[in-house]
Order: C-alpha cells, then sequence, then structure tokens
C-alpha cells in the first residue's frame, strides 16, 4: 500500500524537558518510519517565515519567541495516512483537550508550549519538510 510522509517538530519545551527519547520512541512504537532527522534551532526570521500562515494572529510574536528560545528535533515521518495518524498521536492544540495517551496529553504544558508539530494536510507536509531538510539529508 502507498505510503505517505508528515513533518514534525519537537518543540523547545520538550526538548527542554528531556522528552526526545519518549517522544522519538512513541513516534517509533506508532509505525512511523524516520526519514530525516535532526537538531536544531530556528532564527527568528525562520519562525516568521515557517509561521507565516499565523502572522495576524495575537499569539504570533509569543509563538516566534518561544520556538526559538532553543533547540528543536525537525523529522520528517513515513506511514499509510501518516498526516492524519500523526495528529491523531499528537492530540488536540491544547494539552487540556487532548486525548489520553496523546503526546500532548503527556508531555505538553499549555496550548502555546505544546510539546509538538505536526502538519496539517499532505501539502504542508512537502513545504514544511523542505524548509528544514535538503533532499540529501531525506532517506
Ligand atoms: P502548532 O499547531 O504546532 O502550530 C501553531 C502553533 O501556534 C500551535 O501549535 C500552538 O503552539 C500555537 N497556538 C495556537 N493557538 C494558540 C493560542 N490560542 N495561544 C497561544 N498559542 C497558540
Amino acid at each position: 500500500m502507498a505510503t505517505n510522509r508528515t513533518f514534525t517538530m519537537l518543540k523547545p519545551d520538550a526538548v527542554e524537558n528531556g522528552h526526545i527519547g519518549a517522544i522519538l520512541e512513541k513516534i517509533n512504537a506508532s509505525g512511523f518510519r524516520i526519514v530525516a532527522l535532526k537538531l536544531t534551532q530556528m532564527t527568528i526570521a525562520d519562525a516568521q517565515a515557517f509561521y507565516a500562515i499565523h502572522n495576524e494572529r495575537p499569539f504570533f510574536n509569543d509563538l516566534v519567541e518561544f520556538m526559538t528560545r532553543g533547540p528543536i528535533v525537525a523529522a520528517i515521518l513515513e506511514k499509510e495516512n501518516a498526516v492524519e495518524d500523526f495528529r491523531t498521536l499528537i492530540g488536540a492544540t491544547n494539552p487540556a483537550e487532548a486525548a489520553e495517551g496523546t503526546i500532548r496529553k503527556l508531555f505538553a504544558t499549555s496550548i502555546g508550549e505544546n510539546a509538538v508539530h505536526g502538519s496539517d494536510s499532505d501539502e504542508n507536509a512537502a513545504i514544511e519538510g523542505a524548509f528544514h531538510f535538503s533532499g540529501r539529508e531525506m532517506f
């Protein structure tokens, strides 16, 4: 059966709190194959570009400040139905509303600092993956 891809970031809160290993373990256990993976830190300009779709939102400056305050783990993941299945695995944007057992329920602290990002469409997964990785970094 055809597989497809999604893009994720383990956000600065998850990295600061030592959750990289636990989150990657859940991602692996849920059947995703890691296509690309790195520890990196976004500049202010990177985060403003990555989140340009949110630039009119009241939380935009807080989001940019948060996402640039420390390293993130960026990854491209492959699985059948990757975008939808990964969003199910991470849970609702607001961890207070996230289902039991989801990554945000387990590791996120607030709607702003919610541990992990997951692309919302196949098109955005491709754009976001290409934002962080060159072709030589995808396997
Ligand atoms: P994510 O869906 O990964 O990408 C957009 C981010 O904006 C989202 O995660 C949250 O971290 C953040 N965000 C969305 N809504 C709010 C909000 N109401 N207040 C603060 N941050 C938000």
